[in-house]
C-alpha cells in the first residue's frame, strides 16, 4: 500500500523546513503519508501543480514565490484565502476541484495567543509592511478584535490599499495606514512583516513605539535573534518572538485541513529550535 502523497512547492526549496515538520506530524499522529519538496520552474508553476495532482498527490504547501499564483490557479478558494490574495495550501475537494486555502494568518494568531500567551483583543497593534505576507495575516488579526490596528509601510499607498480592502472586516477596530515616521507612540504589539531584514535593514521606526510592555513579533526566524528583534530589545521591549512558531502552526493547520487531525505543535517547535 502506498502512503498518501503531500509536498511543498517553491523556488528555491532546498532550505524548506516543511518536509521535516510534516514528517514529525505524521509520526506523532500515526497518519500514513509521505511529504516531499518540489522545486517548480519559475515559468511553469501551474505545470508542477497539475503534474503533482495527476500523479495522485493529495495536498500541496506553496511557498515563495508562488503563493499568489497558487491563489490564481485554484478553481475555488476558502474565505480566508480569498481575502489573503495568496495561498499556501492547495488540495482537491470532494468534486476534484483545486481548492486554495491560506493558513498563514491562523498560524500567526495561534502562535501569539496559544504558544506565547499574548492577548490580542482590545490591544493596540502595529503591523510593519504591506506586502503579500502582511495581507495574509490582517484578516485573522482583525478577527481577534484589537482596539486598533495600524499598518505602517515604506510605500504608504500599499498600506492604504490594505486598509481599504479590510475595512469591511474591521468592526470596532480602528484600522489605519501610515508611513514609518508617522508612528511615535508605544504599541502593545508590533509585528514585523517587512522583508527588510533579508537585506539586514531595519524599518526607520522611532524608538518611541517600544514601551516597557511592548511585545514584538518578527515573522522571520533565524538561529540568532533577528535584526528587528535585536533592535526592539535594545529599545527595552518586554518580549520578542520570531516566526518559527508561526511556521509550525501554519503547517499544523494545513495538516488539519488535509487529514482532519490537529498535531501537537509544541514538541515540533522544540525540536526545530534545537536543530
Ligand atoms: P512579502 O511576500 O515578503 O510580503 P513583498 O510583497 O515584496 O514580499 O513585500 C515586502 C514588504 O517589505 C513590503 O511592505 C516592502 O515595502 P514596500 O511596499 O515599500 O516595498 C517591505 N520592505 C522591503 N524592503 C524593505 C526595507 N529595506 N525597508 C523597509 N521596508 C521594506
Amino acid at each position: 500500500m502506498h502512503n498518501d502523497l503531500y509536498a511543498v512547492v517553491g523556488h528555491p526549496i532546498s532550505h524548506s523546513k516543511s518536509p521535516r515538520i510534516h514528517s514529525l506530524f505524521a509520526s506523532q499522529t500515526g497518519e500514513a503519508l509521505e511529504y516531499t519538496a518540489i522545486q517548480a520552474p519559475l515559468e511553469d508553476f501551474a505545470g508542477s501543480v497539475r503534474g503533482f495532482f495527476a500523479r495522485g498527490g493529495m495536498g500541496l504547501n506553496v511557498t515563495v514565490p508562488f503563493k499568489e499564483q497558487a491563489w490564481q490557479l485554484a478553481d475555488c478558494r476558502t474565505e480566508r484565502a480569498e481575502k489573503a490574495g495568496a495561498s499556501n495550501t492547495l488540495y482537491l475537494d470532494a468534486h476534484g476541484k483545486l481548492t486554495a486555502d491560506n493558513t498563514d494568518g491562523h498560524g500567526l494568531v495561534q502562535d501569539l495567543t496559544c504558544n506565547h500567551g499574548v492577548t490580542l483583543a482590545n490591544t493596540r497593534i502595529l503591523v510593519l509592511g504591506a506586502g503579500g505576507a502582511v495581507r495574509g495575516v490582517i484578516g485573522p488579526l482583525l478577527a481577534q478584535r484589537p482596539a486598533a490596528l495600524t499598518i505602517a509601510n515604506r510605500t504608504i499607498a500599499r498600506a492604504e490599499a490594505l486598509v481599504q480592502l479590510f475595512a469591511p472586516d474591521a468592526g470596532t477596530t480602528e484600522l489605519s495606514a501610515c508611513g514609518f515616521e508617522q508612528v511615535d507612540k508605544p504599541f502593545d504589539l508590533i509585528i514585523n512583516g517587512t522583508s527588510a531584514s533579508l537585506q539586514g535593514d531595519l524599518p526607520p521606526l522611532s524608538a518611541n513605539v517600544i514601551g516597557t510592555d511592548t511585545v514584538v513579533y518578527d515573522m522571520m526566524y533565524s538561529l540568532q535573534t533577528t535584526t528587528f528583534n535585536q533592535w526592539a530589545l535594545d529599545q527595552g521591549a518586554r518580549h520578542v518572538f520570531d516566526g518559527l512558531g508561526m511556521l509550525v502552526e501554519q503547517a499544523a493547520e494545513s495538516f488539519r485541513v488535509w487529514r482532519g487531525v490537529r498535531p501537537d505543535t509544541a514538541p515540533v517547535i522544540e525540536e526545530l529550535r534545537n536543530d
